[in-house]
């Protein structure tokens, strides 16, 4: 007989049994897809990648140049854990400013990227068995971190229905009496989508309900934003539930720093203390020149994310346009981020090349091997019957890619 453990080191050479915690992880499909397009690319071909969820603009000259002067100052030393207090105090007026209610840099942590920010606040937050609401379609890294924190992740799934936003009764009927925390994404990636404040407004009714539930509002697309210059909040219609609410941000998407790794949380003092607690056991600090870049991106960048916003908005105009061109695909219109959310429906369960594509997974499959086009399936969100396209690329390769992605289903039989 063999035991589990004899089994582990069979795929471990190095004999060493893996943890459970690292047996459960996988690593991010999404990266993993562009990995794959990526050594195509390097292999010769012409593979058009609308996979990772990244800027195609660079890094504003501004925030550079800051960061390289920080450096020549000498700033290259471990930083304190919950970030520099300038950033800080930064990303304190910012939230005050924008949420119209006083928040203090005590109530800010600076870490390496709203990923890893996200991750500290669901150590700081979740206890074992806990169960952490998620809005499907989400961001594919929320369940594996909820997983990761011993944590359930519990599900909602909103479709076509209710326009893939969380409703009062879709939220009721997922609360549990070991429910912890609600994760709420507006701007929503995958979607795009912007909750209305009539929508927060109908959520803040129903939490008041259940006072021990927090929330996590990730925020990292609020200023991607073309209905208004910033995407409404669960803050502006309910400040009485500031008590509860940690929000997530970030330089990464606004700033185009995503290599950069930095992003921070606003929230109650106690929770914003334990994950700063959390963050010096682990990863100490994020990179200091990449603060100083950040504050850079803070304190003076208003008008280059101006700048940005009405090309993304232009680029999604154009695209989503090319998109109809296509017969049954079904694309949701964006509010924010950079992010097609299209349905392919009736797609699905019809054959290319003499086999089924049973799912977004296939096509997706179909599409890179075939059309040398990437992009990601939409059962990554949560939701099957889906994909998302990346539209931060240049206007002319993203409708390559739609028109090589419509001659792909026009193979379908
Ligand atoms: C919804 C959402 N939250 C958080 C993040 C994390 O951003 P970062 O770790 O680059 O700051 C991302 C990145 O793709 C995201 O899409």
């Amino acid at each position: 007989m063999t035991s589990s453990k004899e089994s582990t080191a069979g795929a471990n050479p190095a004999a060493i049994s893996l943890a459970k915690r690292a047996q459960l992880l996988k690593p991010s499909p999404i990266l993993m897809l562009a990995a794959r397009a990526g050594e195509m690319k390097a292999a010769g071909k012409d593979v058009i990648s609308l996979s990772i969820g990244e800027p195609d603009w660079g890094t504003f000259d501004r925030i550079k140049e800051a960061a390289i002067a920080s450096i020549r100052k000498g700033q290259t030393k471990y930083t304190p854990s919950s970030g520099i207090p300038e950033l800080r105090k930064a990303v304190a007026a910012q939230a005050s400013a924008d949420l119209d209610m006083k928040f203090d840099f005590t109530e800010v942590t600076v870490s390496s990227g709203a990923k890893f920010v996200l991750f500290a606040a669901l150590q700081a937050m979740v206890d074992p068995g806990d169960e952490v609401i998620l809005v499907a379609p989400f961001w594919a890294s929320y369940t594996t971190m909820v997983e990761l924190a011993d944590g359930v992740p519990r599900i909602a799934i909103c479709d076509e229905d209710t326009n893939f936003k969380l409703t009062p009764a879709i939220l009721e009927k997922a609360i549990t009496p070991k429910t912890k925390v609600l994760l709420l994404n507006s701007p929503s990636n995958p979607t795009g989508l912007i909750y209305t404040r009539e929508e927060l407004a109908a959520i803040a009714e129903v939490l008041r309900k259940y006072p021990k539930i927090a929330v996590i509002s990730d925020d990292i697309y609020n200023r991607l934003c073309f209905t208004d210059k910033l995407a409404p909040h669960l803050l502006h219609v309910a400040p009485d539930l500031r008590s509860r609410v940690v929000i997530l941000n970030g330089a990464s998407k606004t700033y185009s720093m995503t290599g950069w790794r930095i992003g921070w949380a606003i929230g109650p003092k106690a929770v914003i203390t334990a994950m700063s607690n959390y963050q010096s056991q682990s990863v100490s600090c994020a990179s200091a020149s990449g603060q100083y870049g950040a504050l850079e991106g803070v304190l003076n960048c208003d008008d280059d994310v101006a700048r940005t916003v009405t090309v993304l908005k232009d680029k999604r105009d154009f695209l989503v346009a090319e998109l109809s061109k296509v017969p049954g695909l079904k694309t949701v219109v964006p509010e924010g981020a950079f992010y097609l959310w299209v349905g392919i429906k009736p797609y699905l369960g019809k054959k290319y090349k003499g086999e089924v594509i049973h799912g977004s997974a296939d096509l997706c499959q179909r599409l890179l091997e075939d059309k040398l086009v990437a992009a990601v399936p939409g059962v990554e969100f949560g939701l099957e019957g889906y994909l998302r396209l990346s539209y931060a690329l240049e206007k002319e390769k993203g409708q390559e890619a739609i028109r090589r992605l419509g001659a792909l289903v026009a193979e379908f039989t």
